[in-house]
């Protein structure tokens, strides 16, 4: 039996089919065409079968997101298939998972080349979303103002060239991380004006602790003192990716219109805890 799963052309693309990726597509795309990117070809499986047999039409590609080219054509692949109405971007990788250099180029720069490649593809109207986290409200201290304008506005082909990104700057993964994350945060201001022009709007989430694979490799390798954040934060347990997706659905929505170019914090309340001395947290 052949299912008509969508009457319209219009393309939601999401970059990372991991658990808060897939959650979000999920509120957003009926009658619309899902095109999925990741690097895992596992992933890519495992979360096309989900969506299918959730009566969605699924396209996928294997994509590099720290990779320019990749993210291209990954971007050209959307357009391809129709308007493209949503872009949400959830590739990344945690601190335990791997070593700096690699956290930069994904995190931080393929962040960067995708809000590029999609803010020349997005349909008037359209909306995206890039997923920050709330550590990047959690630096050890303040970035100077011109390493805060160098990360928001210097073109993705420069910014492995910033000395803020230089291997001496950034000696670890979990302060790449955090600066990856803050640099986010930033750079939606950028890619705002520029999306803004095709009349599409850009925003990052920045989720607390949230329970999928990628949170689980983070709670193996700190064990205690995440069960110590968790229990010092406002809502005293873990986010999941429903509530995510809740947020990201408000964003992506007509309900956002005048909203752009911003950060939208949901952790439980987890950085209001730290900020007022509740959960002490040591960041080198
Ligand atoms: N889970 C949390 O607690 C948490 C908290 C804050 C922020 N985040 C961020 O949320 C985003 C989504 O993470 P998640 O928790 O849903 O994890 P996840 O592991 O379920 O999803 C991440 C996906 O990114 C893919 N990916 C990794 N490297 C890639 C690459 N080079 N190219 C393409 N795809 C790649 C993975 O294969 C995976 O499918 C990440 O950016 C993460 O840093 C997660």
């Amino acid at each position: 039996m052949i299912f008509n799963y969508n009457q319209n052309n219009e393309v939601v693309a999401l970059l990372g089919a991991g658990s808060m990726g897939t959650a979000i597509v999920e509120r957003i795309a009926a009658n619309r065409t899902i095109l999925l990117g990741d690097i895992s070809e596992k992933a890519l499986a495992a979360a096309s079968e989900k969506l299918r047999f959730s009566g969605y039409a699924v396209e996928t590609m294997k994509v590099d997101a720290s990779d320019k080219n990749s993210i291209e054509a990954f971007a050209q692949k959307a357009a391809s298939l129709g308007p493209v109405m949503y872009f949400i971007n959830t590739a990344g990788a945690s601190p335990h998972q791997t070593d700096p250099a690699h956290i930069i180029n994904l995190d931080l720069i393929g962040s960067a080349y995708a809000l590029d490649s999609f803010g020349k593809v997005m349909a008037r109207g359209g909306a995206g979303i890039l997923i920050s986290s709330m550590t990047g409200y959690m630096l050890p201290a303040p970035l100077p103002q011109e390493v805060e304008t160098a990360l928001t506005v210097t073109e993705s082909d420069k910014l492995a060239a910033l000395d803020c990104l230089s291997d001496t700057a950034v000696p670890n993964s979990g302060y790449a991380y955090v600066l990856a994350k803050r640099a986010n945060q930033l750079r939606v201001r950028k890619a705002a004006i520029d999306w803004g022009r095709r009349g599409a709007r850009i925003n990052t989430i920045s989720p607390g602790i949230v329970v999928t694979p990628l949170a689980y490799d983070e709670f193996n390798a700190a064990g205690e003192g995440y069960q110590k954040m968790i229990e010092a934060s406002p809502v005293q347990r873990v986010g999941n990716p429903a509530e995510i997706a809740s947020a990201a659905e408000f964003l992506l929505s007509d309900k956002a219109s005048f909203i752009t170019g911003t950060d939208l914090l949901v952790d439980g309340g987890m950085i209001a805890a730290i900020k007022t001395g509740k959960y002490n947290i040591q960041l080198s």
